[in-house]
């Protein structure tokens, strides 16, 4: 499994205007590991650290128990606004260095997002679906958007088809997304699994890569 760069779904446990600590973390009874290959930009870390007004409203909102395919499907949304946004910047010929942070976000967003799929969700699919296809080629294509977004992340928002890269990116993630959305949870939903324990799961899990990053960027 690819270690995680980031993600910032949802807040990290801070209150407003808290920094991100160690002693915040232990609190949390969070465990001591990070993202080895993470967060190279502090423009990112700084995104992914700082709680907001709005962030904390989600806090709250996000103790409530949320079934798998929710949470995945309000993770796909989320994403499909960061893009929408992007192509905003673009339109308005905004200065690349506010376009390169929110492609950051969006790359950090997508990372985490693949990541707790990989992990939670589709090997509990697979455990639960005779049919093995969709899932084959659902891991196929987080390859292929991952290669995209290594190449992102390593570019600077003004070179070359640096948009274009962005743009390309967001037409694969919603193809991947009707997919999804259109052929695999609807399948799952039909088989025998506790989506809402998978939903705790991959909350947890979505909760956990989001305070590593918080340690990392503490550090
Ligand atoms: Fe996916
Ligand atoms: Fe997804």
């Amino acid at each position: 499994m690819s270690p995680m760069r980031y993600v910032h779904l949802d807040p990290l446990p801070l209150a407003e205007g808290e920094e991100p600590t160690l002693a915040t973390l232990a609190a949390h009874g969070l465990p001591d590991k990070g993202f080895s290959r993470t967060l190279r930009s502090t423009r990112l870390r700084t995104i992914m650290a700082t709680p907001t007004k709005q962030s904390a409203r989600q806090s709250n909102k996000s103790a409530a128990p949320t079934d798998a395919v929710t949470l995945l499907t309000t993770d796909h949304k989320e994403v499909k606004k960061l893009f929408e946004s992007y192509e905003a910047l673009v339109r308005a010929d905004t200065e690349n260095s506010e376009k390169q942070a929110l492609a950051l976000q969006i790359c950090a967003t997508l990372t985490v997002h693949a990541t707790i799929e990989e992990e939670v969700f589709y090997p509990a699919a697979r455990e639960g679906l005779e049919e093995q296809d969709l899932l084959d080629e659902a891991e196929v294509e987080h390859a292929s958007a991952k290669d995209l977004i290594a190449q992102i992340e390593g570019m600077e928002a003004g070179d070359e088809l640096y948009d274009a890269k962005v743009k390309v990116l967001g037409e694969y993630i919603d193809h991947h997304v009707k997919e999804e959305e259109d052929e695999l949870f609807p399948k799952v939903k039909r088989a025998k699994l506790d989506l809402e324990a998978l939903g705790g799961e991959l909350a947890a899990r979505k909760h956990e890569l989001q305070v590593e990053v918080a340690r990392e960027s503490a550090a």
